[in-house]
C-alpha cells in the first residue's frame, strides 16, 4: 500500500544519510530550517532594532497560536518559553502552598526534570506524593487516582512516559482532579506531534512540552497552554515585563498584567529558535497527526514482532491503544549494542530501565524498521 507520508522525505536531508530512528529525543530536521535562521539574520542584519516592533515582539505568540492548533487550543491560549520545566515553574507560581491544598502528586515515571522541580518546592510548603510504578513500563492509574484528594493542589503527569511509551489515562486524572478541585498540568512533550491531542475536549487545566521531538522543531522553543478562564484569572509570580499591560511604559511598582498568552511570559523571548521550529510545525500540521498515529501504530507493531522473534525484554505497552511512538528494547547488552548502532548510522538512544528506543516517524519507510532491527543482530552476532 503507498504510504504518502513518505513523500515528505525530501524535506529531512538527514534521511538521505542515516536510519533515523529517535524522534522521540530530536526530530529530524526540516530543509526549511535553512532558509528560516537565513531570513532571522537577514531581518537582524537590515531591520535592526525596528525588527522587535514588525516581527519579533509578536512571533512568541504566533508559534504557540501555530502549536495550539495542533491540539485544539483556543488563539491566544498557548504561551511559549525555553524548555518544560520553566513552563512547570510559571505554573506553580501560580499557586500559594501556604495552606491546605498544597499536595502535588504525580507518578515516578514522570520526566526526571519536572519532578526535582517540584520537589524543591517542597520549602515552600509544598508536599510531594509520588506514586511508583510497579513494573517501570505503565502508570498504577487506581492508585494514582486514589492519591488525589481535597488536598491536592496540582497534579503534573506525562501524558506518555519518556521510558516506556506509556499513554496515561488522562481523562481519567483529570476528571478526579477536577471532582476534588485541583488541577492537571499535562506534559504532551511525547505527544504532541504523534498521537492525537484535544485540550479543549479533555478539558485539561495546562499542557505544556517542547517541539524538539515529534514537531521536528529543534531545542529552544516549548509551549504552554493555559485554559482560557483560568488564564483570565492567574496571576503567575515568574513573571517579567513581556507580561506587563504596557511594557514599554517601563513602569515602577508591582506588574500589571496582560491578557493571555503573553501574561505567562517573562523576559525577552528566543527569536532564532521561534523561527527555526515553524517549518516542522507546518510539514506535522499539513501530514495531519492522525495519519502520523495510524503508521506509528504500525510501525511500532512491527518492532515489537520482530523484537519478540528475538526473545528481546519489550519495556513498553504492547497494547497498542496504550503505546506512544517509541518501543524501548532491552536486547542483551543494550548499552553498548546503542554505541554500535550510532556507529553506523543507526539514530538511537539508551535509557536507564528502558534499553534501547526506536521511535520510528511519519518519515520513516518499513524497510529501515526492519533494518534497525537487522543491524542489531549483526552487532550481536559479532565478537566483543
Ligand atoms: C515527557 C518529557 N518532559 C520533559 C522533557 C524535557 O524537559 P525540558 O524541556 O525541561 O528539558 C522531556 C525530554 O526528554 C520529556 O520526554
Amino acid at each position: 500500500m503507498a504510504d504518502d507520508l513518505l513523500r515528505c522525505r525530501s524535506e529531512f536531508p538527514i534521511l538521505e544519510r542515516t536510519n533515523y530512528m529517535i524522534s522521540n529525543s530530536l526530530g529530524a530536521m526540516p530543509r526549511g530550517v535553512y532558509g528560516a535562521l537565513r531570513a532571522y539574520a537577514e531581518t537582524w542584519a537590515t531591520r535592526g532594532v525596528r525588527a522587535w516592533e514588525e516581527r519579533w515582539w509578536m512571533l512568541a505568540a504566533e508559534v504557540g497560536d501555530e502549536i495550539g492548533a495542533l491540539m485544539n487550543a483556543p488563539q491566544g491560549s498557548v504561551s511559549t518559553h525555553q524548555n518544560v520545566t520553566t513552563c512547570q515553574a510559571v505554573v506553580a507560581s501560580c499557586f500559594d502552598f501556604s495552606g491546605k491544598r498544597n499536595k502535588i502528586v504525580y507518578s515516578d515515571l514522570n520526566f526526571p526534570s519536572v519532578m526535582y522541580f517540584w520537589e524543591a518546592q517542597r520549602q515552600y510548603g509544598a508536599r510531594v506524593h509520588m506514586v511508583s510504578s510497579e513494573d517501570g513500563i505503565t502508570v498504577p492509574t487506581d492508585r494514582l487516582l486514589d492519591s488525589i484528594d481535597e488536598q491536592t493542589l496540582v497534579v503534573p503527569i506525562s501524558h506518555i512516559v519518556f521510558r516506556s511509551s506509556y499513554i496515561n489515562d488522562a481523562a481519567a486524572i483529570i476528571e478526579k482532579a477536577h471532582r476534588v478541585g485541583a488541577h492537571v498540568v499535562l506534559d504532551t512533550f511525547q505527544s504532541l506531534g504523534t498521537v492525537p491531542i484535544d485540550v479543549q475536549s479533555l478539558n485539561v487545566d495546562f499542557a505544556c512540552g517542547g517541539v524538539l521531538k515529534w514537531l521536528c522543531g529543534g531545542p529552544g522553543v516549548a509551549y504552554l497552554y493555559v485554559r482560557p478562564d483560568l488564564g483570565r484569572k492567574l496571576e503567575p509570580k515568574l513573571t517579567g515585563w513581556f507580561a506587563h499591560q504596557n511594557p514599554f511604559g517601563f513602569e515602577v511598582g508591582p506588574i500589571r498584567y496582560v491578557d493571555p498568552p503573553f501574561r505567562f511570559m517573562n523576559g525577552t523571548s528566543q527569536v532564532p529558535a521561534l523561527e527555526a521550529c515553524r517549518p516542522g510545525l507546518s510539514i506535522i500540521r499539513e501530514a495531519r497527526v492522525e495519519k502520523i498515529r495510524e503508521k506509528s501504530k504500525r510501525q511500532t507493531a512491527r518492532l515489537i514482532d520482530l523484537a519478540d522473534r528475538h526473545g528481546w525484554r519489550i519495556n513498553t505497552p504492547r497494547d497498542p491503544g496504550k503505546r506512544g511512538g517509541t518501543v524501548s528494547i532491552d536486547m542483551p547488552d543494550s548499552q553498548r549494542v546503542c554505541r554500535e548502532l550510532l556507529a553506523r548510522d543507526v539514530l538511537v538512544d539508551w535509557r536507564p530501565k528502558a534499553g534501547v528506543r526506536f521511535s520510528p516517524h511519519f518519515y520513516n519507510r518499513d524497510e529501515e524498521v526492519d533494518a534497525a532491527i537487522i543491524a542489531v543482530e549483526a552487532i550481536l552476532n559479532e565478537p566483543v
